[in-house]
């Protein structure tokens, strides 16, 4: 028997650019409170949310991917031809098939790339960055685009008062490609279905085809124990990857977890007891939760406004419905 050839694999993988779309339309606090007997100062409060930001009717989760994917690609200086994977995160494409990532693809002028959607809700984005660097060490790609994008104004219900105010839409997209060194450490993930309840939806498609009605399928959550959940797991799961990538909380330039709650950021960073000099990732304030869109959408807003500097390290967690996580450590492009 002939042995088979395989792909010569890669020292590492780093982050070589990232771009962000944010739609135009602010929606405030007062504008959601009205429908859900809430007020600004409750959400601000209970949330850390000023406003967040909606798609203008006809503007659609591929459109916002391929405008983040567009700049990504600038900021990285790669042309599109040599992407040779697309990895869109998301769990509101409206579409069950096909996947929103063969469209960003062609319309990004990808056109030699392999393209999948990925759903791990908040976690999204950080899997497939855990996966693009797997995949460029072992040599079966090159480049990839990974994005994470949201819109979650089709599957929030305007008057579920558990949700309507946390929801925002968005997307941030990276460029992934090799290194001579690892530019991103080994990823930590997991998952726990047991707790799939917990952020869900209100039906399926299924049971809402065999009785229809005007409360079309919707997020729910079990707020208060999810808010549990990740401030007792999430410092320990950034533990593990800060050991797992060799340094120590000093190291790191920036910290950018998943926005999901402001409180829940500040519990996190108090028990990681992270030094002063840590820029924390705090995008919640202006963008609300977009899921698998907030890690880049505020590593990318950092990058912009606070100058983050190229080979500085960040620490990215994102978790969520599943519930799943994936956290890593990268070097800033
Ligand atoms: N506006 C005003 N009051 C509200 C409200 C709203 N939207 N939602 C609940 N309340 C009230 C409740 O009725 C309750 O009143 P009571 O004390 O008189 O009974 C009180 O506020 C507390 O309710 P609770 O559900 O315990 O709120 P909370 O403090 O847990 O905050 C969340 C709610 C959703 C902000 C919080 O649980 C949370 O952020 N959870 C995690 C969410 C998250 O991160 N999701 C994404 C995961 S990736």
């Amino acid at each position: 028997m002939p042995a088979l050839t395989s792909q010569p694999t890669r020292a590492g993988s780093r982050v070589l650019g990232t771009g962000s779309y944010r739609p135009e339309q602010i929606v405030t606090n007062d504008e959601v409170a009205a429908l859900i007997d809430s007020s600004d100062e409750w959400i601000r409060e209970r949330s850390g949310i000023i406003e967040r930001r909606r798609c203008a009717p006809g503007e659609s989760l591929t459109d916002m991917a391929v405008a983040a994917g567009a700049k990504a690609i600038a900021d990285s200086g790669i042309s599109a031809d040599r992407i040779s994977m697309v990895l869109v995160a998301t769990v509101t494409h409206p579409f069950q098939t096909p996947a929103a990532a063969p469209e960003v693809a062609f319309r990004l002028g990808a056109l030699n790339a392999a393209a999948i959607d990925l759903g791990a809700a908040c976690a999204g984005f950080c899997y497939s960055l855990g996966m693009a660097d797997s995949m460029i060490r072992a040599g079966s790609t090159e480049y990839v685009l990974v994005v994470g994008v949201e819109k979650f104004t089709d599957f929030v219900s305007p008057t579920d008062r558990g949700t309507a105010f946390i929801f925002g839409d968005g997307a941030g997209a990276a460029i992934v490609g090799p290194s001579d060194h690892a530019g991103i450490s080994p990823t930590i993930w997991g998952a726990d279905g047991e707790q799939k309840d917990l952020i869900t939806m209100s039906q399926s498609w299924s049971e809402f085809r065999l009785e229809p009605h005007d409360n079309f399928p919707h997020v729910v959550m079990s707020g208060q124990q999810v808010f549990r959940w990740a401030v007792s797991d999430v410092p320990k799961i950034a533990t593990r990857t800060l050991e797992a990538a060799g340094i120590s909380a000093n190291d790191l330039t920036a910290f950018i977890p998943h926005q999901a709650n402001m409180r829940i950021t500040d519990a996190v960073v108090r028990a990681l007891k992270l030094p002063e000099h840590v820029i924390i990732g705090r995008d919640i304030e202006t963008t609300g939760n977009t899921s698998a869109a907030s890690v880049p959408l505020a590593l990318d807003r950092l990058r912009q406004s606070d100058n983050l500097p190229s080979g500085g390290l960040a620490l990215l967690i994102g978790f969520g419905a599943g519930l799943v996580y994936a956290s890593q450590v990268i070097e800033l492009p």
